[in-house]
């Protein structure tokens, strides 16, 4: 029976569990997914250990993307450009390490607004410069997009994120301060929130929608709620918008595949289970 985990301190809450048990139903494959909590100062012995304990591999999530990304033996190049590793397997005795949320969030994209969007796509702006905006924009860096402005709060964040991962790509990647996202909106045709607004629990993300081109794709990364007051805005104004859950469950398709050897498909059936938890 293979064996696979999500590991992360604290780790209840994640639906990765609820994911990964739908397809080994679904398939009807002999395995198991299960949360493992392990505190910052025992990750290391963990990440050398799993294999050895008989797991193929695991998803690594907060706080341990960093650790993981440092302590694998191999990366692959998506890992490598964004610093962190969300995804681990054993090859030949070596752990590798992958960051899926990059094609994840393409997946989504392409999946929500039809392949060949980026044909009216000339500037994406991404506000936020954490984790998830590095994702994003190395996602977003395969694709034929002239500009990408990366929006963050403390500019200096996103000047690092812009040093980082310049130079990957077609598009031309540049830091804005938090106080430009008005002036840069109108030229804007995609605007992506990877920042913790909009969250339950936390304010709004306060951009003026009136001010971006008519037949601009706004993206949220938030799910909780899965209709953020940013989507709400962007519906009402007849503006294309995707949600935040499809990255979540497209994040996690590359890791099934590694583990447990099928393809699995993100069906309406999956994002109704997810969503019910969500919302239960
Ligand atoms: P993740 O890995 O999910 O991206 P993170 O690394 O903690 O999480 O990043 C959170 C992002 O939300 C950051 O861009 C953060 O901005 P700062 O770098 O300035 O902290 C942004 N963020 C959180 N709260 C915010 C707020 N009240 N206003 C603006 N941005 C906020």
């Amino acid at each position: 029976m293979t064996k696979a985990f999500i590991v992360g301190h604290p780790i209840k809450h994640s639906r990765s569990p609820l994911i990964h048990g739908h397809w080994l139903k679904t398939y009807g494959l002999e395995g198991s997914y299960e949360r493992i909590d392990v505190e910052p100062v025992n990750f290391g012995e963990f990440l050398k250990a799993f294999p050895a304990r008989g797991f193929a591999g695991g998803n690594v999530t907060i706080p341990h993307k960093e650790a993981a990304f440092a302590g694998v033996d191999r990366r692959t190049a998506r890992a490598e450009r964004v610093g962190a590793v969300n995804t681990l397997w054993v090859e030949d005795g070596t752990i590798w390490g992958d960051n899926t949320d990059v094609v994840g969030f393409m997946a989504h994209l392409d999946r929500s607004l039809g392949t060949g969007w980026e044909q009216d796509v000339d500037t994406a702006l991404v506000l936020g410069a954490g984790g998830a905006a590095r994702a994003v924009v190395a996602g977003l860096q395969d694709r034929p997009l002239k500009r990408i402005l990366v929006a963050n709060r403390t500019l200096a964040k996103a000047e690092d994120l812009v040093r980082d991962l310049g130079g990957t790509g077609p598009a031309a990647l540049a830091p804005l301060a938090w106080e430009g996202i008005g002036s840069a909106l109108p030229g804007a045709q995609l605007i992506v929130n990877t920042t913790s607004l909009g969250m339950a629990g936390q304010p709004p993300l306060a951009i003026d929608l009136d001010r971006a081109p008519a037949g601009a794709i706004v993206a949220d990364i938030v799910y909780v709620p899965l209709e953020t007051s940013l989507l709400a805005a962007a519906s009402a104004r007849g503006l294309r918008t995707v949600d935040g859950l499809g990255m979540l469950l497209h994040q996690a398709v590359p890791g099934f595949r590694r583990w447990f050897g099928v393809t699995p498909e993100v069906t309406p059936a999956l994002r109704a289970l997810v969503l019910a938890d969500i919302e239960g």
